[in-house]
């Protein structure tokens, strides 16, 4: 696992947008696992604005998302469905065939969600994009999910409706189930790149990378993968005991701003 630490979430946001566009640069047709939440919110604004001043091409390019509330139809503007085609997939030239989801009205979640287990396997995804909940959870899987977990309907944890109720304008109108895909389809992807900004992600932080992996903690788990990326800022990681340097290696592939050259370090 990779730390960069930065000092606040404006230089998260752009570091991460670059390792997304690398990933687009070195295979424009990449399979990109992405992720809702308020975190990943100003990576999506950066490459919206890069993709504005450039050149960039996204009509290749494959999406799936993490997760979907069990219960909201795609127009509701809670839905995670919602979430990403205002955020980001309207605002770049994204095809929508190309855009996969869990379908949070499926009348058989089950099958819902081994139809969609079978076109990640059939799409392997090349960047898988992670949030982090203060309980630890990664998607939707939650305290208790197992190592090798596929997608499937959960129930949500007290902490994460209190935590996403934020998004609500209740707490009593937040769903209580969703759709997520497993903690081993994530693994499944060839790198993962995990965000977490602010104080109240430091002890889920703490838990990811330093306590030994448990379902207590699920995105622990991700210590079991050979390529994983983490991007925190410095509350976030606030609770590490030991001392990272700072990496900044891993954007040694960076774009020249005026085109989209790769250009090395
Ligand atoms: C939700 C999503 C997760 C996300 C988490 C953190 O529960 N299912 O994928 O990582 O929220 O959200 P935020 O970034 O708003 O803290």
């Amino acid at each position: 696992m990779n730390i960069i630490i930065t000092k606040n979430y404006q230089e998260l946001s752009k570091k991460a947008a670059n390792i997304f566009l690398n990933q687009l640069a070195l295979k424009p047709d990449s399979v990109f696992g992405l992720a809702t939440g308020s975190t990943p919110l100003g990576m999506y604004a950066e490459i919206i604005k890069r993709f504005k001043n450039h050149t960039y091409d996204f009509s290749r390019v494959k999406t799936f998302n993490l997760d979907e509330y069990y219960g909201l139809k795609k127009n509701n503007p809670q839905s995670y469905y919602y979430f990403m085609q205002e955020n980001f997939f309207k605002q770049v030239n994204f095809k929508d065939k190309n855009i996969n989801f869990l379908n949070g009205m499926a009348s058989n979640p089950q099958k819902e969600c081994a139809d969609y287990e079978a076109k990640i396997k059939r799409n392997p995804i090349d960047l898988q994009i992670l949030g982090i909940g203060a309980n630890g959870h990664i998607g939707f899987n939650e305290p208790g999910s197992k190592l090798n977990s596929k997608s499937r309907l959960i129930d949500l944890d007290k902490k994460t409706i209190e935590d996403n109720s934020k998004f609500f304008s209740s707490k009593g109108e937040v769903p209580t189930r969703a759709l997520t895909i497993g903690i081993g389809t994530i693994l499944s992807a060839k790198k993962i790149l995990l965000l977490a900004s602010g104080k109240n992600k430091a002890e889920a932080v703490r838990g990811m990378v330093e306590k030994q992996s448990s379902a207590k903690c699920p995105a622990s788990f991700l210590q079991k993968h050979n390529d994983v990326i983490v991007i925190a800022d410095q509350e976030a990681t606030s609770m590490l005991k030991k001392k990272y340097k700072s990496q900044n290696n891993f954007e040694d592939i960076i774009y020249n701003e005026n085109n989209i050259s790769i250009k090395r370090h």
